[in-house]
């Protein structure tokens, strides 16, 4: 596959970091993902600015403007051959002596790559998916897309190996999100989702989700749900660039509503594969 490293695209192999670099020694970097369908970036404008947020949190400067991101990232779903495709682009705080204190005078590290984004498994829209609750150990700043994703992998892998396909974060006992997924519940035909705050990623497919909503007269609330209350919701989403939005029909081994995508889920699904075009 052609990737792009800091001014080039070059084959993924050839394609070779310092070992002195922030993001491989510190985590020091932020990242997005960005889905492509038919050749078309979905949403590029929200995430390039979401980009700058995040390169904002970390008091880095962006190393392009937009015009210059669209445009290799333009190139870069050329080169590659699915139409549908997930680009990873990461800005890393570049190469320096490892020493805390952020260096001065040093170009940022650019990668980008792109994959195949392989759509999501109809037995999971059929049947939905398995989620446990963990307790959120992440920092004060998951508003950040930081590159740092410890905490969300072990988290993730904890459901995995009880079988589930997500965590759904628990803190100071209210659902934030997911380990990589922003999180929805449904009481009585309204929809709620933890408001943008630092505890939670602002994602874009969430801002997507609501506007199919309120398309579709179907109310919502930017309002916390306690994990006490999560266990009677009538249903429960996910949702992310890469798996779209997914029902959740088993949490913590207990079937959530009927056990089986709920109504509200159909809709919006119906909505989210019609209007992401
Ligand atoms: N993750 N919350 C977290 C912690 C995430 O990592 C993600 C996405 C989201 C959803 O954001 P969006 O709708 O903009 O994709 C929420 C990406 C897909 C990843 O890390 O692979």
């Amino acid at each position: 596959a052609t990737v792009f490293l800091n001014d080039t695209f070059l084959p993924a192999e050839q394609a070779k970091v310092s070992v002195y670099d922030r993001g491989f020694l510190f985590g020091d970097g932020v990242y997005e993902v960005i889905p492509v369908y038919g050749r078309q970036p979905f949403r590029l404008k929200a995430h390039l600015s979401r980009l700058q947020s995040s390169l904002d949190g970390i008091h880095l400067t962006n190393p392009f403007d937009d015009e210059r991101w669209t445009q290799l990232i333009t190139q870069l779903i050329e080169q590659n051959d699915s139409d549908n495709q997930a680009v990873y682009l990461q800005v890393t705080r570049g190469v320096a002596p490892r020493e805390h204190v952020f260096p001065e005078g040093v170009k940022p590290t650019v990668f980008m790559m792109s994959n195949p984004l392989n759509s999501v498994p109809e037995s999971y829209k059929e049947q939905g998916i398995k989620a446990i609750t963990v307790d959120d150990i992440r920092w004060q700043r998951c508003d950040i897309k930081a590159i740092t994703l410890l905490p969300n992998t072990m988290l993730r892998q904890q459901a995995h190996e009880k079988g589930a396909g997500e965590a759904i974060l628990i803190r100071d006992g209210v659902m934030t999100e997911g380990s990589a997924s922003n999180s929805y519940a449904v009481f009585d035909g309204v929809i709620y989702t933890a408001a943008k705050d630092n505890t939670v990623l602002p994602g874009i497919t969430r801002d997507f989700v609501l506007e199919l909503a309120a398309k579709a007269n179907i109310p919502y609330k930017e309002e916390s749900v306690t994990a006490d209350r999560l266990t009677q919701a009538d249903e429960i989403w996910i949702s992310s660039s890469t798996r779209e939005l997914l029902a959740v029909t088993t949490l913590d081994d207990k079937p959530v509503g009927h056990g089986i995508p709920g109504p509200l889920w159909q809709k919006l699904d119906a909505l989210y594969q019609r209007d992401k075009l």
